[in-house]
């Protein structure tokens, strides 16, 4: 957050002030914590003897490291992985001369009902599992000498959640010092008022945390642009200070504004100097973008003017065989998965997420929902947040829009999601409160609910008269009509699709659509032995719509200002529409392993410029079988495929078609697709059938990582014939061994019902394909990763950590 650089060149502009060595510092407390999994309650104790815990390093999810098992009291739904109660602690000195400063600890998110005692003295609870907050622990610490923090975090009230949520302290701690008088915690806000082509108003409030009641302070902001040259700034002298909470409003102006923009997300930043009794106590930075936005009835939305169709994707917190520990690499690399596929916009389904998450989509320019809620007082399973609705919905809501409202990604505040409340007259009161307490600290963005409930007049959240725009899930099919029906109502898909895949798995003939389940009453009976999903695009679950039938209505109408498809990856837990092994769900358009399904390829023809030409299935089937060949395209007039040369005829997308197709009597060989436009070829896709699995290969996202100890290389793994096809069936035993500075974060295949752990340094291949993630160790040097299997020529993959 807080550079040290930027601080300096903040205080040289206050000539002949003396600046205090290092007025604020924001420490990773990540390393060389105890870990217990278990409950006991001495360990709050400091002198506790916790010298056979075991030792890691933040962020953790100890669920992820458990055995699959149908009766965890989770569920499938919850991921089908342990729960709990376990403790965590760590030994830590402060330094006697911080004793002048003010030290808090900051969880980034810890789930769930987490308890804290710093030297034996107890801290305070938070139920909330994905909310950030801090506490003050500077009366409690041996300033000079050894400190202990202690935290029981208790998951063990089951089930809490329809989805794999993730134990422990899963999002990065840190350890803040402040002087006395300093920017308060999440204590600024900076927005923009008013933005033209020539000038934008920036407007920035500061919260003064102070027990200096009746000095005066000077205030001095700094905008710096992205290139780090200050281009405006603002001095107030004699700000009074109240021996608590001062607050402070400054305006000023930039010039010839550089606008934050999907395309081109450049920020700005606000450096805050505080200086009282002649020195400087503090200098903070704060990170904000210039642009402006409208959702308009008719029109959708328009990002600084221009008019934009959300094209976003919902997405969970887990990042597949990580589990819930988050890892900025790991979420950055969905987010390019995303943005390569044309995707502009992440809901962050159905609560706050890890900062940094946020900090990613300012930078590599997606538009966010930031959600709060799945549920208020009525609730969704039985031990889930509607318990702790009550006593702590108002300061969980307003810590995320506190920490969150200088972020440029985001457009709108989601106050829940498919809340029970809808359907009753209590949703009216609720609603307003929370629109209410948001508004009170941000005006700048959409209030909003995703909403169920269609008929306007059963709407009670609806009815409360306080939403921005109506956020509706599902029901393409109302898309049409909703001008006439909520005149001059903006209007948002904010959840849409739920259309369900297997990656590499096929059922043909595709032709008819099937929604599994059938309805709300019917157990599915269709299914297959595999428990997989065609990946055709022709199943979804009958609350959705195919990937198809959702997009075209989405596209036709200017009124729907985008929509958010569920799911972006799959995630772990809610495996819809499979009983167990099933445990992840089948939602994504990629699969929970980072690889895309055949639907990423209809997306990428329609929302990118990127040529594309997807083949699909595979080219291995009995003789004599029809077989459907689909083609996603764009950029071309037509498409051609060929089998071992013969023509199978030439296609072109009529009307509101995304994809062409062909019924091909099968045989083993050659399929060949060529897209042309003006009769010149734009891309050649050819499928072959595989022989023999043969060899591996392996290829790595990145070759160059970080030695950060948490930079990750992804290694794709495929199983090939000995001609380099791809064995679309192919299932073999890989086996990892990895040397070098570099450790195996998690393996996985994207199936949805492997019981396989994703902690071993081994994965079968699913579809012919599998992963391993390697982590970098805090050494430079190489990591080698070497691949195994029985009857397979071995390889081996060098990354480099530095
Ligand atoms: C929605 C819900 C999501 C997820 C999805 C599955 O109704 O908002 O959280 O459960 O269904 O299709």
């Amino acid at each position: 957050m807080l550079g040290l650089r930027k601080g300096i060149l903040a205080i040289a502009l206050f000539a002949g002030i003396a600046a205090s060595a290092q007025t604020r510092t924001h420490e990773n407390f990540n390393r060389n914590w105890k870990f217990f999994l278990g409950d006991n309650d001495k360990a709050k104790e400091s002198s506790f003897d916790d010298s056979k815990w075991r030792v890691l390093t933040l962020p953790h999810d100890w669920s992820i490291e458990g055995t699959f098992d149908e009766k965890n009291p989770a569920k499938p739904e919850g991921g089908g992985l342990p729960t709990g109660i376990a403790w965590y602690r760590k030994s830590f000195t402060i330094p006697a001369n911080a004793s002048s400063k003010d030290i808090a600890i900051e969880f980034d998110g810890i789930y769930r009902d987490s308890e804290v005692w710093v030297n034996g003295k107890y801290l305070g609870k938070r139920p909330n599992g994905y909310i950030s907050f801090q506490y003050d622990v500077t009366r409690y610490l041996n300033f000079g000498g050894q400190n202990t923090i202690a935290i029981k975090v208790d998951n063990s009230l089951q089930p809490n959640s329809r989805w794999y949520s993730g134990s422990g302290i899963y999002r990065n701690v840190w350890l803040n010092t402040t002087s006395k008088t300093s920017v308060a915690h999440w204590g600024t806000f900076v927005s923009t008022p008013q933005v033209t082509k020539d000038k934008a108003s920036v407007s920035i409030q500061t919260t003064i945390k102070n027990t200096s009641k009746g000095e005066t302070a000077e205030v001095q902001s700094i905008v710096y642009n992205a290139k780090g040259k200050a281009v405006a700034s603002v001095k107030t002298s004699d700000v009074v200070l109240n021996g608590a909470l001062t607050e402070l409003k400054q305006t000023l102006y930039v010039a010839h504004p550089e606008l934050w923009s999907i395309t081109n997300p450049k920020q700005y930043k606000v450096v805050t100097t505080i200086i009282s009794k002649g020195q400087v106590q503090d200098t903070y930075e704060t990170s904000f973008g210039i642009r402006y936005f409208n959702f308009d009835a008719a029109n959708g939305f328009s990002l600084n003017g221009q008019p934009l169709k959300i094209l976003g994707v919902c997405n969970h917190h887990d990042l597949g065989a990580l589990g819930a520990a988050f890892n900025v690499r790991a979420a950055e690399r969905q987010l390019e998965i995303l943005k390569a596929m044309g995707c502009n916009a992440l809901r962050t389904a159905h609560n706050p997420p890890a900062p940094e998450l946020l900090g990613l989509c300012d930078k590599m320019g997606f538009l966010v929902m930031d959600e709060a809620f799945d549920m208020w007082k009525k609730k969704k399973t039985s031990k889930d947040y509607h318990k702790d609705f009550e006593e702590w919905h108002k300061a969980d809501l307003e810590d995320m829009v506190k920490r969150d409202r200088n972020h440029p990604s985001i457009i709108l505040w989601s106050v829940g999601n498919e809340i029970r409340e809808q359907f009753d007259s209590t949703g009216i009161a609720i609603t307003k409160e929370l629109v209410k307490t948001v508004k009170a600290l941000d005006t700048t963005r959409l209030v909003m609910s995703a909403l169920t409930e269609t008929i306007a007049e059963k709407n009670f959240i609806y009815q409360a008269g306080v939403l921005d725009i109506y956020g509706l899930n599902y029901n393409h099919k109302l898309y049409k009509d909703f001008p006439k029906n909520y005149p001059g109502q903006k209007f948002l898909a904010t959840e849409t699709t739920s259309a369900l895949q297997t990656r590499g798995f096929y059922d043909t003939p595709p032709d008819t659509i099937r929604r599994w389940p059938r309805d709300g009453k019917t157990k599915l009976t269709e299914g297959n032995a595999e428990i997989a999903v065609s990946s055709y695009d022709n199943v979804s679950a009958y609350w959705g719509a195919t990937h198809e039938e959702t997009w075209k209505e989405v596209k036709k109408y200017p009124h729907v200002s985008g929509l958010f498809v569920w799911t972006g990856f799959d995630y772990l837990g809610e495996p819809t529409p499979y009983p167990w092994p099933a445990r992840s769900s089948y939602f994504g358009i990629v699969d929970l392993a980072g690889f895309p399904k055949n639907a990423y390829y209809m997306y990428q023809s329609e929302w990118t410029n990127t040529p594309v030409l997807h083949l699909l299935p595979h080219w291995n089937w009995e003789k004599g079988k029809s077989i459907d060949v689909w083609a996603y395209y764009n950029n071309a007039d037509e498409v051609e495929l060929f089998l071992n040369g013969k023509s199978q005829g030439v296609k072109k997308k009529t009307g509101e078609d995304l994809h062409v197709e062909w019924k091909v009597n099968y045989e083993p060989g050659t399929l060949k697709a060529v897209s042309r436009k003006s009769g010149k070829i734009v891309l050649i896709r050819e499928i072959k059938t595989a022989g023999a699995a043969a060899k591996i290969e392996l290829s790595a996202d990145r070759k160059n990582i970080s030695s950060n100890g948490t930079d990750l290389s992804f290694i794709t793994v495929k199983v090939l014939d000995a001609e380099g096809n791809l064995v679309p069936n192919a299932d073999n035993l890989i086996k990892f061994n990895i040397t070098g500075n570099g450790f195996i974060a998690g393996v996985d295949n994207g199936y949805q019902a492997s019981m396989e752990s994703f902690k071993v340094p081994y994965r079968k291949a699913f579809k012919g394909m599998c992963l391993a993630i390697i982590q970098s160790t805090e050494k430079s040097g190489k990591i080698t990763l070497q691949a195994s299997s029985e009857g397979l020529q071995s390889k081996s993959i060098t990354v480099k950590s530095k």
